[in-house]
């Protein structure tokens, strides 16, 4: 029997330098930060500035600092596979972008599309190469630009999301390291609440379609929040108890980060403690496939070998899921 796993070997993340305070959108839309805070957790997001700077730029900041930080040569990566749901363009990948731009000229790469989730569903895809046996160096990258899709006149949803873009590496290990399980789920009877109007091929740009604001994400909060709350908490129950583990043997919850009190109800229906869950919520606010990286970046010099992780995530189609990774490495 193949017994390859796939081990995360270095993570890196990367947000752009300016910060959307609550205090600032209060001159945008009629908000507050109490208001904010109290229902969402955040406080500030990242956004990308500048002419012709799309999510490529992000993911390819990631992934360089994660080939310079692993002392990877670009020239061994043989697969990039990007998270996204705000591509550079429809095509070609935002994936093909990135490994031009730091030199993986030798690996292919392409983009996978499960919006909040699209991490962990990018990260199960990428392990599956490694598992093969066929792969040796596989990147993975969660990389959202929200701001451009984002409506800076709608208060319920200009209020959570930010920009941002996190890597790992994957490499083959045949110990217990690694990604040991995952559970991934979609449901697309959940579209209606949550996703981008126009400008795919069934609703093409016009300037109708401008005007009416329809290339901006839409949602219906209440129902993501109820749905989020209940399919995050069961898949993350489901795994742990596949793989026997009690919230005592959970070292760290690493929570798609788009609201604090969907992360709160998570970590509680696991039986995990607030201090074994991991939030950077009020720092960069909800940047879609970029949370659970920047999260495990954020918390990286506090991870060591042999801890068991839950990375889980909801996101819009409905799509949602739940990986269960033994960490690899101590504190470098
Ligand atoms: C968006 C979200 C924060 C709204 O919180 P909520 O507690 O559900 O609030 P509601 O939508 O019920 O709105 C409550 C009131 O606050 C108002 N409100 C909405 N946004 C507001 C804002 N930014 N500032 C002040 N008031 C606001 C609403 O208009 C509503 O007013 P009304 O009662 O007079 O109609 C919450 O629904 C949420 O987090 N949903 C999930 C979002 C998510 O995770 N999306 C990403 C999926 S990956």
């Amino acid at each position: 029997m193949n017994d390859i796993k796939a081990m995360i070997t270095g993570i890196q993340g990367y947000v752009p330098e300016y910060r959307l305070t609550n205090k600032e959108l209060e001159k945008l839309v009629e908000t507050n930060d109490e208001w904010i805070t109290s229902r969402t957790g955040i406080k500030e997001r990242r956004i990308l500035k500048g002419e012709n700077q799309g999510t490529s730029v992000l993911g390819a900041a990631a992934v360089k600092g994660l080939l310079e930080k692993t002392g990877t040569d670009p020239m061994d990566i043989e697969l990039i596979i990007c998270a996204t749901v705000t591509p550079d363009m429809p095509f070609p990948a935002t994936a093909n972008v990135i490994a031009d731009k730091v030199g993986a000229k030798k690996s292919y790469s392409f983009d996978v599309a499960a919006a909040c989730s699209g991490f962990l569903y990018a990260l199960q895809l990428g392990a599956q190469f490694i598992q093969t046996g066929t792969h040796k160096k596989v990147v993975v990258v969660g990389a959202d630009k929200m701001s451009s899709i984002v409506d800076y006149q709608d208060r319920t949803t200009c209020i959570l999301f930010g920009d941002g873009a996190g890597a790992v590496l994957l490499e083959p290990t045949t110990d217990e390291f690694g990604i040991r399980d995952a559970i991934l789920k979609s449901d697309g009877s959940g579209e209606p609440y949550l996703h981008m109007k126009a400008g795919g091929s069934r609703r093409p740009a016009t300037h109708e379609t401008v005007e009416a604001r329809e290339h901006f994400a839409y949602q219906e909060g209440s129902t993501v929040f109820k749905f989020a709350v209940t399919n995050m908490a069961d898949v993350s129950a489901e795994v742990m108890e596949r793989n026997g583990l009690s919230g005592d043997d959970v070292a760290w919850l690493v929570p798609h980060q788009a609201n604090k009190r969907i992360i709160d109800a998570t970590a509680n229906r696991m039986g995990v403690g607030p201090e074994k869950v991991m939030m950077n919520i009020e720092r960069y606010g909800n940047t879609t496939a970029a949370t659970i990286p920047l999260c495990l970046w954020d918390y990286e010099s506090q991870l060591k070998k042999g801890d068991n992780l839950i990375l889980a995530a909801f996101g819009g189609g409905f799509t949602w899921g739940a990986i269960y990774v033994k960490w690899a490495y101590d504190p470098k």
